[in-house]
């Protein structure tokens, strides 16, 4: 049994949410103050037989167990999973990547260890100078555990060989590079180090900036099994707290940018390592507070290059998203907001000058950061010759994905009045170029129906067919994946398949390493889905089979929730909400209607 069954069979819902919220029972199920939102009247639902949780208000959406703890403890997967292992007694041997690993983080700790000490020793002292003329404090030093790697060839060598490491550990954490003739040295010689931490806090490579003018300014780790530039955020350890207190991020570009802001009390800041953020990034920012705010050089800011990368962030941050709050099709309510904005900086200034200079002034900066797709808009002119035919189709393009994406249709109405305004065009005019994507025939093959398993998709301790056979089809047929964009990951109920269904969809290619990325109970569940045999179908039958199934997935979802409105209803005599809601079952009725009448409508095309 996977780590996954094994939590699931052993936890029950009420059990999990009571221990946040307390719960009155209505009926068969249990009703409660939201949670997640403020409210007056009870919204939120918690369903026994289906072993999962919903709230009817202003988050319009739901879950269960482990999608629970993950929105209310603001966590991952992979670490709402262990906090319920450990909660629930199902043994957690960290033997996950944590104890393959560990000996990366043991000898990375030891070299940081070593450099720490020698930069508080009195051979520190030059570099000790050096930080307090930058304004960097002692505390902020502590804090970082910044370090000095000193100028001899093999000093942390002959260090960590002493302390029982061999070379070969060395060179594989990257501390030792072998020179051409055969001999090896310390990667960071006489230069300011500082450790990079991963989200758990463990030290998964070094940064090291030159002391002396020498290139490159920043030398950092290589690859190694557990670091990865792109994957990480420099400070995000010192920062989670504060990130979940104000429920805002601020991503900057260096280390002396975050050591700046920490130091003067803007605890909420990490830094990308100096690269465009990455998807894995921002997939991870996302997960851990509704408001980011990203700080751009004002040189860099309007370059093609921030901006098509801005771009492809938002489509990461949006897509995403929806596993936070209900969206695409069956959107009762606009859902919270998460919300992206840009910080540009004065001409010449990183955040570490502005900082020091004005802590108003940086204050100001992120109080005034404007939302990003205001920011596009705003570089859409200089991007693209509007005068011509071909730069308004780039132009819209490159911004109407990013205004359809959006959850409130206030927004989307303004913000497609405002393409139309600046492309010089009219309304309908827009609308009749850009046209709705038209849906495709969708049939299915007499293989997939004979294979078709009945389902019993609330089953608390077996898999879901119906969303396995999705998922195995997308990893095992990544070009069909475009088939499933617009989907809510809501239709999937279980947490992993929701998970992996939500990646799938963000990242471009799957490949060991992206792959790599997931935490690894999602990997092993994802090796379970690969490893599923599927009827050999050629692109078309593919393509029909995973449209069909999604189609399920979502009627599924559709009237699941028509009976958890139901039930709702039933207990909720006299309730102010009961209009609303009962429109809302009219409305959830309609959506119904259509998606049955465009499944009959194909299959008469079929049959
Ligand atoms: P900066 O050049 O802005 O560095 O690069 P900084 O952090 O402000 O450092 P100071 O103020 O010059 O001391 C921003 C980030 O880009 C990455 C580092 O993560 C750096 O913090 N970088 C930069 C590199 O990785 N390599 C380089 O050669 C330069
Ligand atoms: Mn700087």
């Amino acid at each position: 049994m996977s780590v996954i069954d094994d939590v699931k069979a052993r936890l029950d819902i009420v059990e999990v949410v009571s221990s946040y919220v307390s719960l009155n029972k209505a009926g068969r199920n249990f009703k409660a103050l939201c949670p997640f939102h403020t409210e007056k009247t009870p919204s939120f639902i918690v369903f026994t037989e289906r072993q999962n949780w919903r709230c009817f208000g202003a988050c319009a959406t739901g879950g269960d167990a482990i999608a629970f703890v993950m929105r209310m403890e603001k966590l991952e997967f992979g670490d709402a999973l262990r906090l319920l292992a450990q909660k629930y007694g199902v043994p957690w041997q960290e033997r996950h990547r944590d104890e393959q690993n560990s000996p990366f983080y043991q000898i990375n700790h030891a070299a940081a260890q070593f450099y720490h000490k020698l930069l508080i020793s009195s051979d520190g002292q030059e570099t000790r100078s050096y930080l307090e003329g930058r304004g960097v404090n002692l505390e902020a030093v502590s804090v970082f555990s910044l370090g000095l790697s000193s100028r001899g060839v093999d000093t942390l060598r002959k260090h960590l060989t002493s302390l029982g490491y061999d070379e070969k550990q060395m060179e594989q954490a990257g501390l030792l590079y072998r020179s051409d003739g055969g001999t090896s040295r310390d990667l960071f010689r006489g230069r300011l180090m500082f450790p990079i931490h991963d989200s758990r806090g463990q030290i998964a490579g070094f940064g090291a900036r030159s002391l002396d003018g020498s290139q490159p300014k920043y030398l950092n780790s290589p690859k190694t099994p557990v670091f990865d530039k792109g994957s990480i955020l420099y400070g995000l350890p010192m920062a989670t707290e504060h990130i979940r207190k104000e429920n805002t991020i601020v991503v900057v570009e260096g280390y002396m940018d975050v050591i700046a802001a920490h130091q003067y009390g803007f605890r909420n800041v990490v830094a990308s390592m100096g690269t465009a953020l990455t998807d894995q990034q921002v997939a991870q920012i996302k997960s851990l507070a509704s408001n980011i705010i990203l700080s751009l050089d004002s040189d860099a800011a309007g370059q093609e290059a921030t901006l098509r990368s801005l771009e492809s962030s938002w489509r990461v941050f949006e897509r995403r998203g929806m596993e936070r709050g209900a969206s695409g099709v069956v959107t009762l309510q606009p859902r919270q907001g998460l919300s992206l904005k840009i910080a540009i900086l004065p001409t010449g200034k990183d955040p570490d000058e502005v900082i020091r200079e004005s802590p108003q002034e940086w204050k100001r900066l992120l109080d005034e950061a404007q939302p990003l797709l205001d920011y596009l808009f705003a570089a859409v002119a200089s991007r693209f010759d509007l005068g011509s035919s071909s730069g308004k189709a780039q132009a819209t393009e490159a911004l109407f994905p990013l205004i359809a994406g959006l959850n409130n249709t206030y927004d989307v109405e303004r913000y497609f009045e405002r393409l139309a305004q600046v492309l010089g065009v009219t309304v309908s005019t827009l609308e009749a170029s850009v046209g709705r994507p038209q849906a495709t025939a969708r049939t299915r093959s007499r293989k997939e129906a004979a294979r078709e398993v009945s389902l019993s998709p609330f089953a608390k301790y077996q898999g879901d067919p119906l969303e396995e056979y999705a998922l195995s089809l997308m990893l095992k047929r990544p070009e069909l994946r475009s088939s499933a964009v617009g989907l809510t990951p809501e239709c999937f109920y279980r947490s992993e398949n929701r998970e992996l269904f939500a990646f799938l969809l963000t990242c471009a290619k799957i490949d060991d390493e992206v792959v790599g990325s997931l935490n690894e109970d999602l990997q092993v569940h994802l090796k379970h889905l690969v490893s599923k045999s599927l009827p050999s179908m050629n692109h078309k039958d593919g393509e029909l089979s995973l449209k069909h199934c999604l189609h399920r997935l979502e009627e599924r979802y559709l009237r699941e929730l028509k009976t958890q409105e139901e039930v709702l209803l039933s207990q909720e005599e006299g309730n102010t909400e009961v209009d609303k809601m009962e429109k809302e079952i009219l409305d959830r009725n309609e959506q119904l209607r259509k998606l049955f009448t465009a499944e009959t409508g194909l299959r008469l095309k079929h049959d």
